[in-house]
């Protein structure tokens, strides 16, 4: 796959002071990118950069080949943008705030409107003052704002916050249909893992000014996790298996055991198994994007 956002040694500072240091990463067309750091890392900075609302002090951005600080404007053509504020006119009207810029993207679909404020649950609010919005009603009318015009890359600041567990599953499923059906290429930042990893292909670990680490979850996974940690539903008795399966905790009947490799997982169930025991569940438990995230920054901070 082609490349679509190429960045190489980036450098900002706010009033001489460095924020990012040394950024690079390449994103390729139809990925869903999720970007994970620590608050204050730069997150949002490096969203606003790509975009051309700010300028890097050092190094070289291309969006779709474009320099987003001479070409903001073509950027910003072809992507949707989510950010805090989400730039929704108060004083109006929800619909007319897409009917606004609609026609600033160019799309004048009265009935693409309509039917994304039903997807998003705004229909019956849609004549109200965006400034009497909830939290929540805001968030969604800025993401239809942002995918209003069906991007071809689109930068999502954090865009489950505030949403309600309806909201959010609202808005995952969209990210993923967006992702299939037109390629889109999506750019995100959360803090909320657990609900990323069940959307993003590829992540970049932002710390201290620059990507610390990057790659798919298995990538990761291999790299990072050494040990597999399950936790398993059984009758089993611990004394009756192997040793060479570590039994770390025992709660009722429930049993945690750490692997060495992932080949060991199936032989412990058919141990268990054949011993004429039973298994409810089993749940691997350090590999998740959470454990990832800790096991890099941690690793990578003893490295410092
Ligand atoms: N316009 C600005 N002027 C001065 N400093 C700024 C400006 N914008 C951001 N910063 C500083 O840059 C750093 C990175 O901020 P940024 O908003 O990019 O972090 P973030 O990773 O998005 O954090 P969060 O997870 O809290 O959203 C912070 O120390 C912040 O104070
Ligand atoms: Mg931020």
């Amino acid at each position: 796959m082609a490349p679509i956002i190429q960045v190489e040694g980036i450098q900002k500072q706010f009033d001489a002071r460095p924020v990012l240091h040394d950024v690079s990463f390449t994103v390729n067309k139809g990925d869903i990118v999720g970007l994970l750091g620590p608050n204050g890392s730069g997150k949002t900075t490096i969203i606003r950069l790509l975009n051309g609302v700010i300028e890097a002090t050092a190094g070289k951005i291309l969006v779709n080949n474009w320099d987003p600080h001479s070409q903001g404007h073509e950027i910003r053509k072809i992507s949707g943008i989510l950010t805090d504020g989400a730039g929704l006119y108060h004083e109006m009207s929800g619909v007319d705030n897409l009917r606004f810029f609609g026609k600033l993207y160019g799309v004048n679909d009265e009935t693409r409107i309509q039917q994304l404020l039903e997807d998003f649950q705004l229909a019956d609010h849609q004549q109200k003052k965006v400034g009497t919005y909830s939290t929540g009603m805001k968030r969604r009318l800025g993401i239809i704002k942002a995918i209003l015009h069906n991007p071809t890359i689109l930068f999502l600041d954090e865009p489950t916050n505030g949403l309600d567990p309806e909201g959010i599953q609202m808005v995952l499923q969209n990210i993923h249909t967006l992702n299939k059906q037109y390629g889109t290429t999506i750019f995100l930042c959360s803090h909320i893992l657990h609900l990323i990893e069940s959307v993003c292909t590829q992540y970049l670990f932002l710390d201290h000014g620059t990507i610390i680490e990057s790659g798919t979850k298995s990538e990761l996974e291999t790299k990072y996790i050494k040990e597999i940690s399950v936790k398993i539903e059984t009758n089993a008795v611990v004394n009756e298996l192997n040793p060479l399966y570590k039994v770390v905790k025992q709660d009722g009947s429930y049993i945690t055991f750490i692997l060495q490799t992932k080949e060991q997982l199936p032989r412990l169930l058919e141990e268990i198994l054949k011993k004429q025991f039973w298994i409810h569940h089993v749940e691997i438990q350090n590999r998740d994007l959470e454990s990832l995230y800790f096991q890099i920054r941690g690793v990578k901070n003893e490295d410092r």
